[in-house]
């Protein structure tokens, strides 16, 4: 039998990596406030991702995620965010050309705040204090008041979440997002990087295709398409008051919707089948994700599955896989096989950063490129060989100059991390690193592509 489902039905559920905060009375406080204040996002837009999800999990549009590991109040500046769309906006165009299918763009963006960790307390020189969760929990700063879990952070961090959407809506659909300007950002990119002739013959047919659109009259004036785009937010659904705060009934369905952001996922270390934050996510209607780490094993995983997705709808769960480039070949064909002999409907996506940080020999913590390259090729080759769809990627990165992964064109060394190394907590992509794995997958999308046109001519001979 299933367990009738509230809002708040997770509180008797045990709940991992949640804070403890000193002074009940004043969260209660903020979580009333909260749940007054307007949605961020509305019921149907999430029901359009939902139904984009869809499409991707049948090998019809493509899963672009990424943005920041965690968005904090100090970054909190409209060039950051405008930089960070551009970059994803740009990979986007560069996946669209290859797949020859729709991209759908969601941020980790407007909302993404709190962490998990992996260890309760942190040592720095001999001094011991809580960690840090994310700016919407404590405080980054090493010091015993920075650390205390406060509240009314949760203010702000909605506050913040709210006018970044503003911004990006703007972005979306006031003409920032026109692809002749995603394109020209494209070539300078081209002429400026290092890897650049690479990646110029990919720019050059794009060049072509732009100018033969216009010249058929699909411009900027006469089609939506071209100069608007849809952008959709996502963030970890971790702090539980705060999301069961911005959970509403929607008037259009009579379903309950978590409004702070469209999709929301579940982490690693919080998707216990009887824990609190899958019981949370279970009863909401937003598209989710559920991360599937190297512990994950297939029989639970089906579980996972069945708790999230029980009416097995297309688009409403997406497994977003983050193995590790060493394991990803090891450990993802049995869960895929498992899916598929189920009759499970998911989309599969690549995160190839959270399997794939070390530490340099400088003590920072980094990702090589070459790794989160090589975890995606392991991720297409599986679903290659297991006739299934690679339906996304998933990317901790940054509109920003940044030096906090390994490699790339630029050939950023350990020694070079200390030079930008501005993370609130994991090592991102710059914006050149993360344009170039666009053009490299890019590339690996064209070859499923070739297949699927195979698979489409020989089922209409
Ligand atoms: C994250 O996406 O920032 C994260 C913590 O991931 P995971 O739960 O996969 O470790
Ligand atoms: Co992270």
């Amino acid at each position: 039998m299933v367990e009738r489902w509230a809002p708040d039905s997770w509180r008797s559920k045990p709940a991992k990596q949640l804070p403890s905060y000193p002074d009940a009375a004043k969260v209660k406080a903020v979580e009333q406030r909260l749940a007054s204040f307007p949605p961020l996002v509305f019921a149907g837009e999430a029901r359009r991702l939902k139904s984009k999800l869809a499409d991707a999990a049948a090998g019809k549009a493509f899963l672009l995620q990424g943005g920041d590991c965690a968005e904090s109040f100090a970054e909190f500046h409209p060039n950051n965010i405008r930089d960070t769309f551009r970059v994803l906006l740009q990979m986007a165009v560069v996946l669209t050309f290859g797949a020859g299918i729709p991209v759908i763009k969601v941020g980790r963006m407007a909302g993404q705040f709190a962490k998990p960790r992996s260890a309760d307390m942190e040592m720095i020189d001999g001094v011991e204090l809580p960690s840090y969760r994310g700016d919407i929990i404590n405080g980054f700063d090493f010091t015993e008041g920075a650390r205390v879990p406060d509240p009314e952070r949760m203010m702000q961090a909605y506050t913040q979440a709210a006018s970044t959407l503003n911004l990006l809506r703007a972005f979306a659909q006031g003409g920032y997002a026109d692809l002749h300007k995603v394109h020209q950002w494209t070539l300078d990119f081209v002429e400026r990087s290092p890897a650049g002739e690479h990646f110029q013959e990919l720019a050059d047919r794009l060049d072509e295709t732009l100018a033969f659109m216009e010249a058929c009259g699909i411009t900027a004036e006469t089609t939506p398409q071209i100069r608007e785009t849809d952008f959709f937010t996502s963030h970890e659904a971790l702090l539980l008051p705060f999301e069961q705060a911005l959970t509403r009934v929607d008037s259009t369905s009579g379903d309950w919707y978590d409004v702070s952001a469209h999709m929301l996922w579940v982490g690693d270390r919080t998707r216990q089948p009887d824990g609190a934050h899958i019981e949370f996510l279970r009863g909401v209607k937003n598209p989710i994700g559920l991360k599937c780490g190297p512990s994950l094993d297939p029989d639970e995983l089906i579980r996972l599955i069945d708790l999230l997705n029980p009416a097995n709808e297309a688009g409403r769960l997406t497994l977003i896989v983050r193995m590790g480039s060493d394991k990803v070949l090891d450990k993802l064909p049995a869960l895929v096989r498992k899916v598929q002999r189920e009759g499970r409907t998911v989309v599969w996506s690549c995160d190839p950063m959270h399997g794939n940080t070390i530490k340099a020999s400088n003590g920072y913590k980094t990702r090589p490129v070459e790794r989160v390259l090589s975890e995606c090729k392991g991720f297409f080759a599986v679903h290659q060989a297991e006739g299934t769809h690679a339906g996304g990627i998933h990317f901790e990165l940054t509109g920003q100059d940044v030096t906090e992964c390994t490699g790339g064109a630029q050939a950023i060394t350990d020694h070079a991390l200390a030079l930008r190394y501005h993370t609130a907590c994991d090592p991102r992509l710059n914006a050149s690193q993360s344009l170039e794995l666009a053009f490299l997958l890019s590339d690996e999308l064209k070859k499923t592509r070739g297949q699927r046109d195979v698979t489409r001519r020989a089922a209409a001979e």
